[in-house]
């Protein structure tokens, strides 16, 4: 066991051989929209909904079939698509997406039992992952319900994620723990994403409840290894469109997945345009790969970013205050040097949302947000940067796992550096 944690943590021999998810995966998944209540007729909807809407075209690629698509007890000890609900079997719908030019994702578990009850994939990860190659799945969202206390998660998931690779087919593997283990600590070598936490919720408190218990994190990720903040609720709930606006441009920023969770045959179009919004997505996909994080916070001001392939910065300013109060616009900055950039840098601000050039800055920018929403700038110096300083949680130390594979409660740290981040005052103070 210990020797197993020390390979996984020192990243050498074992990883995930199979050269997809560079960049963090865009598409669809049945789960916020349908929960349980799935059937064929609605992925295909929504597979052609994602075609007319320009989703396809935006680049939202796969569409995932999340729980409740199989059988409730497996057959000649395989699992097969739910007769009632998914008659025609599930490579017959595999098929069908990949003619609509999407790619085709699953649902697993690595207990005994997806959370909806079907059979989970523990014990049974050899055949479960050929059967999915066989129909032609291209992503596996694998869960972690029903699993004995004694199974050590770590090895759940190496399993699945062997067993994926002994099959000759690219399946981008996604684990669904819920940050139970510290995944970003042992994740970036058994799969291509790993959920940061608890199940989202269309609601604004769970959407500040997951950013904030991702935060820190980003330097675990990068390319063909991201952080998974969970399935967007754009267009589901109460949220507004400043809410929808601000968890859309903070999920792209901070490189995770986006898979859309709403009906898209129902969906309202100001909650599709910031689904589309192009500029946006871009800073998700940019090449760099280079996850964004909370770089400075006063009140009820944030200020997150990100670096960008060629120096740029891409940059989201949040305010936290109750929309219909007193403070309902607030003025938020963010100075060159928070970004890395050396001050009396010329550099050409742009609004993403609005596809609107701001002018030329040289030490800071300013802009007016509004309660519950954002305002999403890319920063980009005139000329480029020489040497970018970017990454200020490198200065952080990275406590070990708390996990039972550690007799030491980690490899590196100790107790007492539990307590902080040393370096978590100059991430956010400003100077
Ligand atoms: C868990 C996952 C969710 C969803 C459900 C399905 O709660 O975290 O994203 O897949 O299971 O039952």
């Amino acid at each position: 066991m210990r020797l197993l944690t020390i390979l996984l943590l020192c990243g050498a021999a074992l990883a995930l051989e199979n050269a997809v998810g560079r960049k963090p995966a865009l598409g669809y998944n049945t789960w916020n929209a349908f929960g349980i209540s799935i059937d064929e007729d609605i992925v295909k909807a929504t597979a052609q909904r994602m075609i007319d809407l320009g989703l396809r075209d935006a680049g939202y690629v796969y569409l995932n079939v999340d729980d409740a698509w199989s059988e409730p007890v497996r057959v000649d000890g395989k699992l097969i698509g739910n007769r009632a609900t998914f008659p025609s079997g599930i490579k017959a719908l595999a098929d069908y997406v990949h003619s609509k030019g999407l790619k085709f994702g699953i649902y697993s578990d690595a207990g005994s039992h997806t959370c909806a009850g079907f059979p989970g994939s523990r014990g049974y990860e050899a055949v479960d992952a050929q059967t999915w190659a066989d129909w032609g799945v291209d992503y596996l969202k694998y869960d972690n319900c029903f699993a004995p206390a004694s199974d050590w998660i770590v090895d759940r998931y190496v399993a699945m994620r062997d067993a994926l690779n002994e099959t000759d087919r690219p399946v981008l593997y996604s684990l669904c723990e819920w940050g139970v283990a510290d995944p970003w600590l042992w994740a970036p070598e058994v799969g291509n994403s790993w959920r940061t936490t608890e199940d989202i919720e269309p609601t604004w408190s769970s959407i500040l409840k997951i950013l904030d218990y991702s935060t820190g994190l980003a330097r675990f990720a990068g390319p063909g290894h991201f952080g998974d903040l969970d399935m967007l609720e754009v267009g589901n709930g109460e949220l507004t469109l400043g809410e929808q606006r601000a968890h859309f441009a903070l999920w792209a920023l901070f490189k995770s997945p986006l898979l859309i969770g709403a009906d898209l045959r129902t969906i309202h179009p100001d909650s599709l345009a910031i689904l589309k919004a192009r500029e946006v997505i871009a800073i998700n996909q940019d090449e760099l790969g280079v996850a964004g994080d909370l770089i400075w916070q006063q009140g009820a001001s944030r200020v997150y970013a990100a670096p960008l392939a060629g120096g740029g910065r891409a940059v989201v300013l949040l305010n936290l205050h109750t929309p219909g109060g007193q403070y309902v616009v607030s003025n938020i900055s963010v100075s060159w040097e928070e970004l890395g950039l050396p001050a009396g840098t010329p550099a050409a601000v742009r609004d993403l949302y609005a596809t609107a050039d701001l002018g030329t800055f040289t030490d800071s920018f300013t802009a007016e947000v509004t309660a519950h929403d954002v305002r999403v700038v890319r920063i980009v110096p005139l000329g480029g940067l020489k040497h970018d300083s970017w990454r200020p949680w490198f200065s952080q130390t990275i406590r070990g796992p708390t996990s039972p594979m550690s007799d030491s409660g980690g490899t590196s740290g100790t107790a007492s550096d539990r307590k902080m981040f040393p370096g978590q005052h100059s991430m956010f103070a400003r100077t």
